[in-house]
């Protein structure tokens, strides 16, 4: 069948739909059906019960809206946001929940559990707070490579093994989520670089890509330091670094000039000690990169 495209339609970076609308479907209700026989006899039991289903932000929010209309309970939503961190099993609330759990039945609801880390240090926080049960309902259970162990999941989608997916909430950086399906990205998507930064001179490119060689982590202009304020607090002079590597607490200058054609950049760089002193910053010239470079170089061999 031949398709008109259009640039960036995203189905177009779709390698294999893995579970299309129906299937999707089909096992929603399936989940649903198994939530309403196990919670039934509670809301038959007690007046005035209800499910407390707690959302995590983003990407499980199609799922659950999916499943709670499927579900023949009365419910409560409420939601929660994690970010987590390049550390393993680092996790911060970054929107908490509205409402009380203590005593309440909750279930979870989540995209997909990948190592379990995240959900670990959420069921901790989350049993805390008394809830007078907790379980789990997840779209996609990773069943592979589980860090954490004993996690109550106890209604899953499907199982994708070691495969990356996306669609039907799932992203790949923060794009896909909006796919009717749930499907596996070509290779050449997945490899692209993250880049979209702007430079305003090739060196500055050059230093990043020597960065991102040796797996140092970058922020191109991060922020703006106030050097001098006219009388009405405005801005009349401001200093933004080039670069800021976060793990090791430093901003770098990059110039490619000749040191003694640097003058206004160094002014800058001094006058940016003089009013910050607790900020670390380094003037890189060319020499100065050149060194930098057979300096890591030197730390690959080793
Ligand atoms: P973990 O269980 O702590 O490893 O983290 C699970 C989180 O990783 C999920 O909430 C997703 O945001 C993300 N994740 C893991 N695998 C995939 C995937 O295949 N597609 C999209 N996101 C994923
Ligand atoms: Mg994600």
């Amino acid at each position: 069948m031949h398709q008109q495209t259009f640039g960036g339609d995203p189905r177009m970076d779709v390698a294999e739909i893995l579970f299309d609308e129906a299937a999707i479907q089909q096992r929603v209700r399936e989940l649903a059906d198994a939530i309403t026989a196990d919670y039934g006899p509670l809301w038959q039991q007690e007046p005035g019960w209800s499910l407390a289903v707690v959302t995590v932000l983003r990407g499980a929010v199609f799922f659950a809206t999916d499943l709670v209309r499927a579900i023949r309970l009365p419910v409560t939503l409420d939601f929660m946001a994690l970010a987590s961190y390049r550390a393993p099993g680092r996790v911060q609330i970054m929107k908490d929940l509205e409402d009380d759990i203590r005593d309440r039945d909750v279930l979870i609801i989540e995209d997909i559990i990948d190592t379990g880390l995240t959900m670990s240090y959420l069921l901790t926080q989350l049993r805390a707070r008394q809830p007078r049960s907790l379980t789990l309902a997840t779209l996609i259970n990773r069943s592979g490579l589980r860090l954490a162990h004993e996690l109550p999941v106890r209604y899953a989608g499907f199982d994708v093994r070691d495969l990356f997916v996306v669609g039907y909430g799932l992203d790949f950086r923060e794009r896909y989520r909006d796919l009717p399906f749930i499907g596996v990205l070509r290779d050449e998507v997945m490899a692209e670089p993250v880049r979209t930064t702007r430079f305003a001179h090739p060196s500055e490119e050059e230093f990043a890509q020597l960065l991102e060689f040796y797996r140092i982590r970058w922020e191109y202009e991060p922020r703006t330091f106030v050097l001098r304020e006219d009388e009405n607090g405005n801005v009349s002079a401001g200093f933004s670094p080039d670069f800021y590597l976060p793990d090791f607490d430093i901003y770098v200058e990059v110039t490619t000039k000749k040191p003694h054609l640097m003058s206004r950049k160094l002014r800058q760089v001094e006058a940016l000690r003089l009013q910050y002193p607790n900020v670390r910053i380094e003037l890189l010239d060319r020499a100065g990169f050149d060194v930098l470079a057979k300096k890591l170089k030197a730390r690959e061999r080793t």
